[in-house]
């Protein structure tokens, strides 16, 4: 009996360990989804950099205006959305015009944020 319940606890115990590693910090970053038109992009976008995101660096003379590319900024301002928001329920979804992606984004002087769940 004894060694039933040290079984199950030991059990129990490795269980703990895997829910905690799954929760172990991968970074997954917000992107653009290369498939939707400009225009929706464009909206999401503008929702994004009024809802959290930090878009400050898109603008003319900053490290993430080039490229200049809808896309490229919708990434930008979806990501910082994302990253500003997840802890507090924000998702990567815009009307689905958004990816999550584990690979950095970052280019050249244009750092894509990663902020680890607290
Ligand atoms: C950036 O892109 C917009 C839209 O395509 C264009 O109107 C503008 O002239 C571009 N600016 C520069 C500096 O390339």
């Amino acid at each position: 009996m004894a060694t039933i319940l040290s079984n199950v606890l030991v059990v129990i115990i490795l269980l703990l360990r895997l829910s905690i590693c799954s929760d172990a910090q991968f970074e997954d970053y917000c992107i653009a989804d290369e498939q939707y038109r400009d225009d929706e992009l464009m909206y999401a976008m503008k929702w994004a950099c009024s809802n959290g995101a930090e878009c400050s660096a898109l603008e003319e003379n900053k490290p993430c205006f080039f490229p200049n590319t809808t896309k490229d900024h919708a990434s930008y301002a979806f990501n910082s959305y994302y990253q500003n928001t997840k802890h507090i329920g924000g998702s990567c979804y815009f009307i689905a015009a958004a990816l999550l992606t584990a690979l950095n984004p970052s280019h050249a002087s244009c750092v894509f944020e990663y902020i680890p769940y607290p």
